[in-house]
């Protein structure tokens, strides 16, 4: 733990700062200890709750302010408690605690409540995930900054009457630490997403792909691919998006080997290789096919999918225990900009698989670099599992909204695999179908494919179908995250079901 967070046993306190207070629907009349704070409030508990009609359903906040006992005292509602689960308090804590930030708080206790279960670890881990999350900032671009408060303090208190062993006391710790160490990752996947275009480009994923390799000691290691070996290995997909911007495309590799490997033993029969691809376009402008202006504003997320890589490795390079998988990440970094130099509609490229694309629109650009990396992790990494993560197509938005990640796939499992563990994390997936006769959209008259549907309905399919003509085997799972990785800022979506994937797979 670095500070800030602690869990302590300990009696209900009679003072402290703020203090957080979970309750359940339908439970009111019988808690207890609502009933003491009510006796500590002379009645002003059951007063509030009466005039705000408060039930205890899901994200109805109440707050009593200016109290002797506890300054602050925030009640939260946690909906019905047989609903309750260790992804709804990670979301209803991180909540409460930026009611808590806004009000210039510094220190909050919550009290372990028995409807958080038996999991410390896990538990543990949502109290660091929601702090976390609570205490990120991005305003290195703001001249007049707002004074940065920060919750300093979380003391995570549990009565004596629990009963929990030093045991499981360390787990929650435990969980704790971990819960810190994933939002490294998520902080820079982040940070990476919400620089602007110009602080963050191919150069810039590169070198911070070298920053993990080092502070990996040993763990990961870093391979580059300029444009002269794309060239040679025959990412013509790839180089036809780089070709029209100034800036230089980096092909980014990172290999994490495991432990046995590494020290030169024996590969056991459950060890597995993975490789995740990010889309990792710097600005999407659309090139030729130039984006209207209001669409074009967001493009610097269009690298989003490759920042979710980098924070899944920083995450490998800072965890002390070895994982049992190998897992490869590729970022496909370059610019896709219009100029004299920029690939124009109805030019013809190989992908480095052989399959020729009739590029009808440059602003379908995602799928041309994946179809190069997809091509490479299928022929070169020979991995079990291929997960691409990309910003690929607006129509993933139009299916299912902000909110939700659209994914596909060629194998159930992987898939159902993929899903509970999102499902566990809290973060929204919803699999959609790889319906195979949507791919005579995408067949050209003059080339194999083309890289646009001849039909209007149905982007977010007819993309990832595309995808699929270059993957050779069932191993496959694409993440089209348009949607999920910004809400006016950087979200990181996905960065810890990915890191949960690939240690549990
Ligand atoms: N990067 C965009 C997709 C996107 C849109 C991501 C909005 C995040 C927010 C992608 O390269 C793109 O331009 N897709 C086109 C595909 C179309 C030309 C077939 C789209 O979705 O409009
Ligand atoms: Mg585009
Ligand atoms: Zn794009």
């Amino acid at each position: 733990m670095t500070g800030g967070l602690t869990v302590i046993k300990q009696i209900f306190p009679d003072k402290g700062e703020a203090l957080l207070y979970f309750v359940f629907q339908n439970t009111i009349s019988n808690d207890k200890n609502l009933k003491f704070l009510d006796s500590k409030l002379k009645g002003k508990v059951t007063e509030k709750i009466k005039a705000l009609e408060f039930k205890g359903e899901e994200e109805q906040l109440v707050i009593f302010e200016g109290e002797k006992f506890y300054k602050y005292i925030l009640l939260v509602g946690a909906g019905k408690a047989s609903e309750f689960s260790t992804s709804k308090f990670k979301a209803l804590l991180f909540s409460a605690l930026s009611k808590f930030k806004d009000l210039k708080v510094k220190s909050v206790n919550l009290f372990y409540f028995s409807e958080l279960g038996k999991d410390f670890f896990e538990i543990g881990k949502s109290i660091a995930i929601s702090f976390c999350k609570a205490g990120y900032e991005f305003n290195k671009y703001k001249s007049k900054k707002k004074q940065v408060i920060k919750i300093l303090n979380f003391q995570f208190l549990i009565s004596n009457e629990f009963l929990i062993s030093n045991f499981q006391l360390n787990q929650i710790t435990e969980g704790i630490n971990w819960g810190e160490l994933l939002y490294e990752g998520v902080s820079l996947t982040r940070n990476l997403v919400n620089e602007p275009a110009s602080h963050v480009h191919p150069e810039i994923l590169e070198q911070e792909a070298f920053k993990i390799e080092k502070e990996s000691k040993g763990k990961i290691s870093v391979e580059v691919l300029d444009e002269d070996e794309c060239r040679r290995l025959g990412m013509g997909a790839f180089l036809g998006v780089a070709q029209g911007s100034e800036r230089k495309l980096k092909f980014i590799i990172l290999k994490y080997q495991s432990e046995t490997l590494r020290i030169g033993g024996q590969r056991s029969k459950s060890l597995k290789s993975i490789c995740l691809i990010g889309k990792s376009i710097t600005f999407d402008s659309g090139g030729l096919s130039l984006k209207p202006a209001s669409a074009m504003e967001d493009m610097k997320i269009d690298m989003a999918g490759g920042a979710t890589v980098l924070g899944v490795f920083k995450i490998l390079a800072l965890k002390k225990e070895n994982i049992n998988n190998n897992i490869y990440g590729i970022l496909p970094a370059c610019e896709n900009m219009p100029s004299g130099k920029a690939i124009r509609p109805g030019d013809i490229v190989t992908a480095l698989n052989g399959k020729t694309i009739e590029v009808l629109n440059t602003d379908a650009e995602g799928r041309l670099v994946l179809a190069d990396a997809l091509s490479y992790a299928d022929k070169y990494l020979k991995t079990e599992v291929i997960i691409d993560v990309a910003t690929l197509t607006g129509a993933a938005m139009a299916a299912l909204g902000k909110d939700i990640t659209a994914s596909f796939s060629n194998n159930e499992q992987l898939h159902n695999a993929f899903l509970k563990t999102a499902k566990n994390a809290g973060e929204e997936v919803w699999a959609m179908p790889l319906f195979k006769k949507y791919l005579k959209d995408m067949k050209s008259d003059i080339a194999d494919l083309k890289n646009i549907s001849g039909s209007h309905y149905g982007g977010a399919i007819t993309a990832a179908l595309f995808l699929s003509e270059f993957v050779s085997k069932k191993n496959w799972l694409h993440l089209d995250v348009a949607g999920p990785v910004f809400d006016k800022m950087a979200t990181g979506w996905g960065v810890i079901s990915l890191v949960d994937f690939i240690i549990n797979y």
